[in-house]
């Protein structure tokens, strides 16, 4: 018995003395691996007689115990000590000078949308926000599309199942577009509203201009008296802003979207040739972006009385601006991580967008 007290304190000096993970695995391994002390000591029990084992067996089983409990709290204190000593050896002295030749970029996408943030932040719009993962209430029934709405085909939407409910009904959807976050802004905000929600959206759709994730930014307007011409209005400054352009020919076609009333889609001037897109002259058009009256079933879903108030919204793929505005022809690239391409079309991370500042900066000439 004494032995076993013995031995025990000599084992846990022994685990104790480790200084890091590596000689502490080498003592475990020594003590309670195949070949190891303790490891011995059982098999040598065969050789006791039926007495003697029972009471040495039981000590043995005790000791083991006790020592891989020393392990285990050694090997805890260790390894959060090796953590603490990589991140004391990790740490980023954040006030050194900015090396422009190494420096990072900013990601096209990043820019369009702090260029769209400082356009609209100007004419009164703040940013809201919402989830990536959506209900189908906020998604799509709120936006006027009940289910089995046939519009709800026209979005190629990936569902998430819902853990508490086998009905598809209540199944998650990643958001097919921004505009549930104008629901969720009616639900927490009384008109007038001024928004736009830049943000992630997902359709299950790949080629050169789609991509399974892509961005896009909603606006919503809502006061009293709001009419179509001013949808028009703020949109046409919108596109003149955004390009850097004093006059640009703008035009809106009819639509349909199921959450307005009436709808339209904004088409831009343009010249194409075959290598490339002019943007601001000539006889040809691009559609931008999708607009409309807000429906008063939307209104309605919001909490919000539509013989009192009117608004509209409109939304648009961020990427596909980014596209145009900085001539990249393929969407996939975009994600690819690349750090040649982020190279080439990133921007310096010391120009920020601004109104007063310069939107691209000279146009894109401090890349
Ligand atoms: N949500 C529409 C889409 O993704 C765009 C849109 C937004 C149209 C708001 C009208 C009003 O295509």
């Amino acid at each position: 018995m004494e032995n076993i007290e013995n031995l025990k304190k000599e084992l846990v000096a022994e685990i104790e003395a480790a200084q890091d993970l590596k000689t502490l695995e080498e003592a475990r391994v020594a003590i309670t691996g195949k070949k190891g002390k303790l490891t011995a000591m059982m098999k040598d029990l065969s050789s006791l007689s039926v007495e003697e084992k029972k009471e040495m067996g039981k000590n043995l089983n005790l000791l083991k115990a006790e020592v891989e409990k020393a392990l285990d709290q050694r090997k805890s204190l260790l390894e959060e000590k090796a953590l603490n000593e990589k991140l004391a050896k990790e740490t980023v002295d954040v006030t050194l000078p900015v090396r422009p030749e190494i420096q990072g970029r900013i990601h096209p996408v990043s820019k369009i949308y702090e260029e769209v943030v400082a356009i609209f932040g100007q004419m009164g719009f703040s940013v809201a926000e919402g989830p990536d993962i959506e209900d189908q209430f906020h998604n799509f029934n709120a936006l006027n599309m009940p289910a089995n709405h046939p519009a709800r085909q026209m979005q190629d939407t990936f569902y998430i199942p819902n853990p508490d409910s086998d009905d598809f009904d209540d199944s998650y959807v990643v958001r097919t577009h921004t505009s549930p976050v104008q629901i969720r802004t009616m639900e927490n905000q009384q008109p007038p509203i001024r928004i736009i929600a830049p943000g992630r959206t997902y359709r299950s759709d790949y080629d050169a201009t789609h991509t399974p994730m892509f961005h896009q930014v909603e606006g919503l307007v809502i006061d009293k008296n709001i009419t179509m011409a001013h949808l028009k209005g703020c949109l046409y400054d919108f596109v003149k802003a955004f390009f850097e352009l004093d006059e640009i020919p703008v035009r809106y076609r009819p639509s349909y979207f199921p959450f307005t009333e009436p709808s339209a889609e904004m088409d831009i001037g343009c010249l194409k040739t075959k290598n490339e897109l002019k943007i601001g002259a000539g006889n040809d058009w691009l559609e931008i972006l999708g607009c409309g009256m807000v429906h008063p079933n939307v209104l309605r879903a919001g909490g919000i009385d539509p013989d009192v108030y009117q608004g509209f919204a409109f939304g648009m793929g961020i990427d596909r601006l980014a596209m145009l505005k900085y001539g990249i022809p393929d969407l996939r690239t975009f994600f690819e991580s690349d750090v040649r391409w982020l190279k080439h079309y990133g921007f310096n991370a010391l120009d920020e967008a601004s109104m007063t500042g310069g939107l691209s900066n000279n146009g894109g000439a401090n890349r």
